[in-house]
């Protein structure tokens, strides 16, 4: 039997969800769904906006990086590069509660708003229903926990839908998940194993499975804080947000229908989205800033963005790129 909330359609875990999870996601909609851990809210990795719906729907204030769910190594190794450690551990634990950050491979498909616009990513192969939908889809899913930023994850389909309502138009119901939180996430540097959260998968289990003691993450700072890693993907170019005019010399990053006064002088512009739809340019952000750099100026002006819905973690990853370089290293900016 279907439920409803306000907003929210709940479809018990079947054949019939399976059809209409892969549709919905297929049409570059989001579904929330049960993975043994927590409920995720899943996209198609590969398509943008899709991902830029899943940010809007959790209202997260900043883009942080999101896990890949694949079927397995073989989906994974289209676009990331297992060292002989992290191949291991997936042997050991997939599809389970253990997601690997990897390094992506050289013309990959993953949304660089997946990553976060880092050269790595977080992959996992998740049980049951999950597992089943990817195979289905055929493409990776890019899932956060199924809640609001900042709220506690969801275990349950009625936890999601009251969490997100109608930000979750879809909600696949599996029953409570086995799980019940986060998957554990470790990175292989330099032959060690970083510990980067705790979660499913007990640490020792690890330890066991690959014959050397896990290091924390604390030993590592820098990997620990993808929000830090992040800053690393600033341009070269300085970074002027919040522009009433394009000065010589200077890209433009446009938002809007209308340009600022000395556009047509611009060394090149990119518009983020005509219409003013924030959802468009958050999934356009992080690669047209990678294209401006690249045409070598020394400056990107940015027109205002609205700081309303999606345009707050568009403002906020703006302003990391923009951050004083002295400090980009440092503290998280
Ligand atoms: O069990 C889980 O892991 C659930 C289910 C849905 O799979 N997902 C989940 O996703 O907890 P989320 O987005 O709530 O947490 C993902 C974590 C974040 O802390 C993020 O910073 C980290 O993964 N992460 C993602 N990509 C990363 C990367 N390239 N390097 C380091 N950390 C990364
Ligand atoms: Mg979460």
């Amino acid at each position: 039997m279907n439920t409803t909330t306000p907003g929210s359609r709940i479809l018990p875990a079947g054949d019939a969800a399976l059809s209409a999870a892969r549709d919905a996601l297929a049409a570059g909609e989001i579904v929330a769904i049960p993975t043994e851990t927590v409920y995720g809210l899943a996209a198609d990795a590969t398509n943008g906006e899709a991902v830029a719906r899943i940010f809007a729907a959790k209202q997260r204030p900043s883009f942080n990086p999101l896990i890949c769910h694949v079927t397995g190594i073989e989906m994974a190794e289209s676009f990331a590069a297992f060292d002989p450690l992290s191949r291991r551990l997936a042997e050991a634990f997939w599809p389970g509660a253990l997601t690997l950050v990897l390094p992506l491979k050289p013309g990959h498909a993953i949304h660089p708003l997946v990553t976060a616009g880092l050269d790595t990513v977080a992959v996992r192969a998740p049980k049951g229903f999950g597992a089943e939908l990817i195979a289905t889809l055929g493409r990776p899913l890019a899932a956060p926990s199924a809640n609001r930023s900042g709220k506690i994850s969801a275990t349950t389909a009625r936890a999601v839908a009251d969490s997100l309502g109608e930000a979750a138009p879809l909600v696949i119901d599996g029953g409570p998940t086995p799980v019940g939180v986060e998957s554990t996430i470790v990175k292989v540097e330099d032959g060690a194993i970083f510990l980067l959260r705790p979660g499913g998968v007990a640490a020792e289990a690890i330890e066991a499975a690959a014959g050397m003691p896990l290091r924390r993450a604390e030993a590592n700072a820098a990997i620990q804080a993808p929000g830090m890693l992040a800053s690393h993907y600033a341009p070269a170019a300085r970074m002027r947000l919040n522009a009433g005019h394009v000065a010589p010399g200077e890209a433009l990053l446009a938002y809007g229908p209308e340009r600022i006064a000395g556009a047509e002088t611009a060394k090149a512009v990119l518009v983020l989205s005509e219409t003013g739809d924030l959802v468009e340019a958050a999934a356009k952000l992080f690669d047209y800033m990678g294209r401006l750099d690249a045409t070598g100026a020394e400056c990107i002006a940015v027109e205002p963005i609205p700081a309303t819905g999606l345009g707050e973690a568009i403002n906020d990853r703006l302003a990391r790129a923009a951050a004083p370089r002295t400090i980009e290293s440092g503290e998280d900016a």
